[in-house]
């Protein structure tokens, strides 16, 4: 069986986008795959982030991971930083891995502009996260285009790696999702709608109370013709609202437009509106749940459990393959 494995950084809230770039993918793939879902909590503190308020999210995504249909029977769920060997086997690769390979990353590019005080983290952070793909030879990984470059980067040192010290790893691939790949900000859709985001009724959060989700979508920035037609760049509001229904409804971007072909952008708006605040209702039922007794944790318990087994192998490996050894 094919092996998958991604993960979510706790920082801010669990959006709509992650839910649809990543979370549902996961779902799918949960029956025909060996799934690994994990909280990138490790991740997560490459930007100061408050103690307590991490702490509360950290169990807040482990939660709304299972309350959004990830089966803790058919994956391994677990949070990255009770896995010890994983920032050890990060170092092995970082010894591994080209300046000029992490420095060239986007993401990192974007974080460390305009900012004189970066952490070194920052910079380390895709080794960090070849360290989580590669320790359990995935060969999947569903990410968000945005991690793509990632992915790409755990592919290259994969390959160097088992170059230089013989075969140890599995090459990863990315696994982008055809649509709902990357959902906008319903006020500003030339953005991803992102945890972080700054602007409140252009995020929806898996927390957020139903109604007001509502309100975001009843009044997210569309454009001045009336046609439900998919065209990202003409059109970037009314297609990120197609891949919203698309994704959540299970229908294809042609079938979303013939249903909608007569209707006016209210008519369509209420459409989508009412497919997210069922999605919500649904997750949000769970989570409670989930909050109360120690169900939860006894989960993640047995995900920790066999994550840290199968890492510790391939740390002895490494090192010994690398001559780290007496
Ligand atoms: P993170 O936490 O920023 O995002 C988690 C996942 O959600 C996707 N995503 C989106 N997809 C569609 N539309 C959006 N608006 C949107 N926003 C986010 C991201 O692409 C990602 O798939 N470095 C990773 C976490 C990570 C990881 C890993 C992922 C750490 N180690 C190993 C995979 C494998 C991150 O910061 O994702």
């Amino acid at each position: 069986m094919k092996k998958i494995l991604t993960g979510l950084k706790p920082t801010g809230e669990l959006t709509l986008g992650n839910f649809i770039g990543a979370i549902m993918q996961m779902r799918k793939m949960q029956d025909e795959y060996d799934s690994y879902l994990f909280i990138a909590d490790m991740h997560a503190i490459t930007i100061h982030q408050n103690p307590s308020e991490l702490r509360k999210r950290i169990k807040d995504f482990l939660a709304l991971y299972i309350a959004c249909g990830i089966d803790p029977k058919k994956n391994i769920i677990y949070l990255q930083s009770e896995n010890e060997y994983i920032p050890a086997i990060s170092w092995l690769l970082e010894c591994t891995t080209y300046y000029g390979e992490a420095s060239r990353m986007i993401q990192f590019k974007e974080k460390s502009k305009n900012n004189a005080n970066f952490s070194v983290g920052l910079l380390t952070y895709p080794v960090l996260m070849a360290a989580d793909i590669l320790y359990a030879d995935i060969d999947l990984v569903p990410v968000g285009i945005d991690q793509k470059q990632h992915v790409e980067l755990a592919r290259d040192i994969a390959i160097r790696f088992n170059k230089m010290y013989g075969d140890t790893f599995v090459v990863p691939q990315p696994l982008i999702s055809q649509t709902g790949t990357k959902i906008k900000d319903l006020k500003d859709p030339t953005k991803k709608m992102s945890k972080s985001e700054e602007s409140p009724n252009g995020v929806i959060t898996l927390l957020d109370d139903v109604e007001l989700a509502k309100k975001k979508i009843m009044s997210a920035t569309t454009d001045s013709e009336m046609s439900i037609k998919f065209d990202e760049e003409k059109k970037p509001g009314i297609s990120n609202l197609i891949n919203i229904y698309s994704s959540l409804t299970g229908k294809t971007i042609s079938e979303v437009e013939k249903e909608f072909e007569e209707c006016n952008y209210g008519t369509f708006k209420k459409a989508v509106a009412n497919v997210v605040a069922d999605t919500l209702t649904q997750i949000q039922e769970k989570y409670q749940e989930l909050m109360q007794g120690d169900a939860l944790d006894k989960m993640i318990d047995e995900g920790i459990q066999i994550s840290r087994k199968i890492a510790k192998e391939k740390f002895e490996t490494m090192k010994e393959k690398m001559g780290l050894h007496r």
